[in-house]
């Protein structure tokens, strides 16, 4: 998909707070689902593509610039033996996971770049962890 016809993250963020706000807790969870992938599908486009490619195969524009070629992230679970690794790729998004590209290189760690955009303290730590899992939750959809 063309960046330009993503919908804004901004404008996910709040479908996603207000489905989340607006339903009792069981309704929540499912119809929080499509809200929370759209958010993770548009945040992957705004900050992982660059690298990872739009369809995340490992071939975005600046893939090239990288000492250590990005991995493709449609086979997470593939390399992990069959199952998607949640915890694991939490962990990765939110802390870096030990990838430079991610953290002591020039890439920041997204939990804390998420985090210092959401707010202070608690508030934005709830919305980096929103953003992280809906990016873990857009990336387990597009395994093959
Ligand atoms: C600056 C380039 C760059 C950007 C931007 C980037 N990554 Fe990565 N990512 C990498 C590289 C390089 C690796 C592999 C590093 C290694 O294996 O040591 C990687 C690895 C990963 C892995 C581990 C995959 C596996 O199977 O082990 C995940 C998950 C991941 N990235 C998710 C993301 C997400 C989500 C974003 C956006 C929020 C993102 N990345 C943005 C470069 C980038």
């Amino acid at each position: 998909m063309a960046p330009h016809s993503v919908p804004s993250v901004a404008r996910l963020r709040v479908a996603a707070l207000a489905a989340m706000l607006a339903l009792p807790m069981s309704a929540a969870a499912q119809d929080l689902e499509p809200a929370t992938i759209a958010l993770g599908h548009a945040l992957f486009q705004d900050r992982c593509a660059s690298c990872h490619g739009t369809d995340a195969g490992g071939n975005g524009p600046a893939a090239s610039t990288l000492s250590v070629p990005p991995p493709d992230l449609t086979e997470i679970s593939k390399r992990a033996g069959g199952a998607f690794p949640a915890p694991r790729v939490v962990e990765i998004i939110t802390y870096g996971g030990n990838i430079a590209a991610h953290g002591s290189g020039p890439m920041p760690v997204w939990g804390k770049v998420f985090s210092d955009e959401g707010g202070r303290g608690k508030v934005g730590a709830a919305a980096s962890r929103r953003s992280v899992i809906a990016l873990k939750r857009y990336l387990e959809t597009i395994q093959r």
